[in-house]
């Protein structure tokens, strides 16, 4: 699925332009959002109504009239858009790219575009073939341009020859894999828990931790990018929800309990990276607490564990914890793999240089039912988020 996913389609003259139509509607199947950009000379091969309608969006339509209007709207489609496809890709498109022009909405959005951009080129076979169209090719692979190959076949124009627009299907298939490149986690349903709780002692003052939940959004982004179908339960953090993830807001270790039970019975992975507030004041005063001159007292009453309460529902659910503990890391984490019923559990040690609470990088250890230990070196949250999901995957194998 390719939900969240902004997809901006460039389409432009060619004869294969209604084929166009076809690419907007199964990324629509797929989640994807999509907006249409044609070139004035695509609008005389199909009406911009037909794409409106498929892509459920409004279209923009080159008509060099109103230089205003594209002038901003190329910058904002530019910006967001997570993969900019141009299909089909006539040879004038191709040699305007390749020669930094950029004199209409389509050629202007290319150029201020950082995301990736992919053509599909789709032309007569000896246009194809001539070598300044080749060469401009080239030039845009060695910029890192993407391009899908025209088939061979009998051309619209009657040639024979190379110059059809690649099958949609394979279209389709190479902008899914630019986007999501490894899809391991391809239908596998995975709930992630990230962030602290807070624990609210009266309207103003609230228990917590210094956790900042990029480990579990970590985990959320690359299984995402993996294929997996993803729902990330947090508590309170400073980071925005990456894309694609259902995003479960919580405030208290309650919240979280409810958001997880509510979520569990249709995962294949649970990871709880949370870091959970065991306890909870006992009474949460409604008022401000006014100071005493004496010591303030509050009793404080145990939250429930709730991945323990996942091991005993577990089934056959992967599931995985989190340790992080300042002395005897191994121990302690081995020893709540088993009272947790877990599958491998992440210990990292917070007193460690790089791998505590709010850094961006992190260092850990995997270690499995068996007691089999696996480190990974220091290492950014992505690249540990990816190694665990690999770990996970060889559940599936
Ligand atoms: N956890 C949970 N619910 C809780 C407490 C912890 O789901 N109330 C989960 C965390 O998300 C983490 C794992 O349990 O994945 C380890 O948490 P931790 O608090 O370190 O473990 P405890 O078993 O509570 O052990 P201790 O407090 O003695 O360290």
């Amino acid at each position: 699925m390719l939900k969240d996913i902004n997809i901006v389609l460039g389409v432009t003259g060619g004869i294969a332009a209604y084929k166009a139509c076809d690419v907007v509607s199964r990324f629509k199947k797929l989640g994807a959002n999509i907006d249409v950009i044609m070139t004035k000379s695509a609008t005389e091969m199909v009406n911009p109504h037909t794409f409106q309608v498929l892509s459920q969006n409004p279209v923009i339509v080159d008509t060099f009239t109103t230089p205003r209007y594209w002038d901003i709207e190329h910058i904002s489609l530019a910006q967001k858009a997570d993969v900019l496809l141009i299909a089909p890709a006539t040879a004038n498109i191709i040699g305007k790219v390749a020669n930094g022009i950029a004199d209409d909405m389509l050629s202007t959005t290319i150029m201020a575009s950082t995301s990736k951009i992919i053509f599909a080129p789709a032309m007569n076979t000896k246009m194809y073939d001539n070598k300044i169209v080749q060469q401009n090719i080239e030039k845009l692979i060695s910029l890192g341009y993407k391009f899908i190959n025209p088939s061979s076949g009998r051309l619209a124009c009657g040639d024979v020859g190379k110059g059809k627009l690649a099958d949609v299907d394979n279209i389709v298939e190479v902008v899914k894999n630019i986007i999501k490149p490894n899809s391991d986690l391809e239908g596998k349903k995975i709930l992630i828990t990230a962030g602290p709780t807070r624990e609210s002692i009266d309207p103003v003052r609230f228990i917590t931790n210094h956790s900042s939940g990029k480990m579990g959004y970590s985990l959320a982004k690359a299984a995402f990018e993996r294929g997996a179908d993803v729902t990330l339960v947090s508590g309170p953090t400073q980071l925005s929800s990456p894309k694609g993830v259902k995003l479960i807001n919580v405030n208290t270790t309650l919240e979280m309990y409810d958001a997880v039970m509510s979520n569990y019975k249709e995962q294949d992975i649970i990871i709880k990276s949370a870091a959970v507030s065991d306890y909870r004041p006992e009474i949460v005063s409604t008022n401000k607490i006014k100071k005493s001159d004496g010591n303030l007292n509050l009793t404080l009453v145990r939250n429930p564990d709730i991945l323990k309460e996942l091991g005993i529902l577990k089934e056959n659910r992967i599931l995985i914890g989190f340790a992080a503990e300042s002395q005897d890391v191994i121990q302690n984490a081995k020893s709540k793999i088993s009272r947790k019923n877990l599958d491998f559990i992440v210990a990292n040690n917070i007193k460690e240089e790089g791998a505590g609470f709010g850094s961006d990088t992190n260092i850990v250890q995997i270690i499995n039912k068996n007691g089999e230990i696996e480190k990974i070196a220091k290492s950014n949250k992505i690249e540990i988020a990816n190694r665990i999901l690999d770990k996970v995957n060889e559940f599936f194998k």
